[in-house]
């Protein structure tokens, strides 16, 4: 065990630093496996759906250097895991360490980590969390015209993946740095059209999807500086940001009366199968859920 992890968070009877007990032996135990141990909403999340459903097992965060990363999570399981999520620094290493299924392998970075009989495997849950976040928020926002992603980063690649995998046939990839667009547009093939930032307001007439992966509108940052009368009334638009809750961007698409997504929906849906993988039962995105989250970021 390495002495920095913080101490763990359980729900019900387990006692996982007991060294007899494992997964196996006790109820379930997941973790989030990150460097520092930043504040995470994802012990909140799984703890409530952990209640919900009378599950007995764990959540908790652990605080790992990259150069114990390895060692970790070859043996997950031995430290009493059934799985984890993977948070900065170590999403890439996690790839290389792991069996990833297609989409870590597209987006580059696994964030959950799972066992299938002794084989550790991995995937992107930000895909599912984005695509199921807009299912919920905007029925049938996938037919409503091309899509135009603003941001050029990890977050964009989720996004983008999602995009192609639901089969939208033109996604616009707009970034401040254009060769970021360029690289990331060739990595996805024909339908992702890489555009330069002055050209937004060309775009935005013929836009059914907008969404935000950029860190403009977060707190502390200068707002996305759009004009959204130029999209269609019929436009859906997302924003990845969910701190503030309301981004300016969300405000002023709910003021001109366009549907929205928000960030804290998407980081809700995202954990949904990783919960689903470690304790055998798919959970719901319920509004008591939202509400606890909320009163937390709040
Ligand atoms: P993440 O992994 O969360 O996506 P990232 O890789 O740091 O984070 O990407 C941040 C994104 O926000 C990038 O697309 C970045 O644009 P650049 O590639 O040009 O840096 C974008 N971004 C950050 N600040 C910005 C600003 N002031 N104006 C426009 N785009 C900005």
């Amino acid at each position: 065990m390495i002495p920095s992890r913080r101490a763990a968070l359980m729900v019900g009877r387990v006692t996982r630093r007991d060294p007899m007990m494992t997964a196996e032996t006790t109820g379930r135990a997941a973790c989030l496996i990150g460097w520092p141990a930043a504040h995470s909403r994802s012990p909140l999340i799984h703890h409530y759906w952990l209640r919900l459903h009378g599950i007995t097992g764990g959540y908790s965060i652990e605080a790992i250097p990259p150069e114990g990363f390895a060692e970790f999570v070859m043996h997950l399981s031995t430290h009493g895991f059934a799985g984890a999520n993977v948070t900065i620094p170590h999403k890439e290493r996690a790839l290389q360490l792991t069996e990833p299924d297609e989409r870590a392998k597209a987006v580059g970075a696994a964030n959950t980590l799972y066992y299938d009989g002794a084989i550790l495997r991995s995937t992107n849950t930000d895909v599912e969390g984005f695509i199921s976040n807009l299912d919920v928020a905007a029925p049938g926002w996938d037919r409503t015209g091309d899509a135009l992603v603003l941001g050029a980063g990890g977050a964009s690649r989720a996004v983008v993946f999602g995009l192609v995998e639901r089969g939208i046939r033109r996604i616009h990839l707009a970034n401040r740095t254009m060769e970021r667009a360029r690289v990331l547009a060739d990595r996805f093939g024909a339908r992702v059209i890489p555009a330069a930032w002055n050209t937004l307001s060309d775009l935005l007439p013929r836009t059914g999807l907008l969404v935000n992966t950029t860190s403009l509108g977060m707190n502390g940052q200068p707002p996305l500086d759009i004009d959204l009368a130029l999209l269609p009334r019929d436009a859906v638009v997302a924003d990845l940001v969910y701190v503030p809750l309301e981004t300016p961007l969300l405000s002023a698409a709910r003021a001109r009366g366009l549907r929205t997504a928000d960030g804290l929906g998407m980081l809700l849906h995202q954990a949904v199968r990783g919960f689903e993988l470690w304790f055998g039962l798919r959970p719901a995105v319920t509004q008591e859920l939202r509400a606890l989250v909320e009163a937390d970021l709040l």
